[in-house]
């Protein structure tokens, strides 16, 4: 317990640190405050979300860290420090900055403690990655948290729904906006874990996708572990190239509401209507779909609105009821 509460002072440690030379040094303030600017981020919400930059320098955030009495060890395993042995000089190890050169996103618990970050690339130079973030560790579990939900819990109890986005800068733009029931599921497949710390919240969640694509038929299969944990699943896309953050840097907040109000669709019903499109002319395919469709009915625990969602299919998918029907009792028997 003692090593991971050093884990999180160091951690609260590098956030101030970030921070400070984001807002005072020269070229804190020239490279990474500029770019957040662009992003249209205020003073005000950049201080919220505690951003910071990392400077330029191979070890000038760890030489800090170490100057005022945190350890090396500590800082290496939360993966803040890269530390590499030196043959030639075995009791001074190579110590390099995991994040040098990245604005930084800090990573909060449900309780505001800082477990770790994300940093970006301020060029979108195809070498690098352009989010790089911290590395598993005893206090950072990825698959564990949701990016921004200490700043989003209440909104999210008081409005009684969760907005779920790709990305930090979709969370921090619609924050920004004024629509703070939202967290990230930063990129990774969505997982039981994150759907518990919304499940406490509230029963509700919508789920942002970019208007890429890419991100759609994958994220339809994490969707259905919502449906498992008895919660209800709209969906809600975005025009071609934007993103909830692009969106919403160029729209005021009432059209960005109303553009959620009237694109926020029920998942079962989207899904049946996105593949019975695909699959119009393929019988194969059609039958492939309907089981596609009713295994994720089959995950809703409640019986009313599993044989509500029963007949709306029938319809979209142009079958009857009665075939689905058969397919749930098939489903449900292998499952049991
Ligand atoms: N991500 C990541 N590593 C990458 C790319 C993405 O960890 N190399 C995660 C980040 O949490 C990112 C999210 O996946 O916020 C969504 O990815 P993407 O849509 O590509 O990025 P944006 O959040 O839109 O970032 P930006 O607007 O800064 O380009
Ligand atoms: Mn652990
Ligand atoms: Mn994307
Ligand atoms: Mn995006
Ligand atoms: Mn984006």
């Amino acid at each position: 317990a003692n090593e991971r509460e050093s884990m999180y002072l160091v951690s609260e440690f590098a956030q101030k640190h970030f921070s400070e030379m984001l807002w005072n040094s020269e070229l804190g303030k020239a490279i990474g405050l500029s770019y957040f600017k662009e992003r249209g981020f205020t003073d005000e919400i950049i201080k919220k979300f505690g951003l910071g930059y990392c400077l330029d320098q191979w070890d000038g955030f760890t030489m800090a860290a170490l100057d005022k009495g945190y350890q090396l060890k500590y800082l290496e395993k939360t993966g803040l420090t890269i530390v590499k042995q030196d043959a030639n000089n075995p009791n001074n190890p190579k110590k390099f900055d995991r994040f040098k050169a990245r604005v930084m996103f800090p990573i909060h618990s449900m309780s505001g403690r800082v477990l770790g970050f994300g940093g970006r690339i301020l060029k979108n130079d195809k070498k690098a990655a352009k989010y790089l973030n911290s590395p598993e560790s005893d206090i950072y579990h990825k698959s564990k948290v949701l990016y921004g939900i200490y700043y989003a819990k209440q909104a999210i109890a008081k409005e009684d729904n969760c907005y779920l986005v790709e990305g930090y800068t979709d969370v921090i733009q619609f924050y920004q906006r004024g629509i703070e029931n939202v967290v990230a599921s930063s990129g990774t497949a969505l997982t039981p874990e994150q759907i518990r710390l919304i499940n406490r919240l509230t029963k509700n969640i919508t789920v942002l996708f970019d208007g890429d694509a890419a991100g759609l038929r994958a994220s339809l299969r994490g969707i259905d572990l919502i449906l498992e944990q008895g919660m209800n699943v709209k969906v809600c896309s975005f025009p071609e190239g934007e993103d909830p953050d692009s969106y919403a840097k160029k729209h005021a907040f009432e059209e960005v509401k109303t553009y959620l109000e009237e694109n926020s669709k029920d998942f079962i019903q989207f899904k049946a209507n996105l593949l019975a499109k695909e699959a119009a002319n393929d019988p194969i395919k059609r039958a492939e779909t309907v089981r596609d469709i009713v295994n994720s009915i089959a995950k809703v625990p409640d019986a009313i609105k599993k044989e509500i969602y029963i007949q709306e299919c029938a319809q979209i998918m142009n079958v009857s009821e009665g075939v689905l029907f058969t397919t749930l009792a098939q489903i449900s028997k292998k499952e049991r």
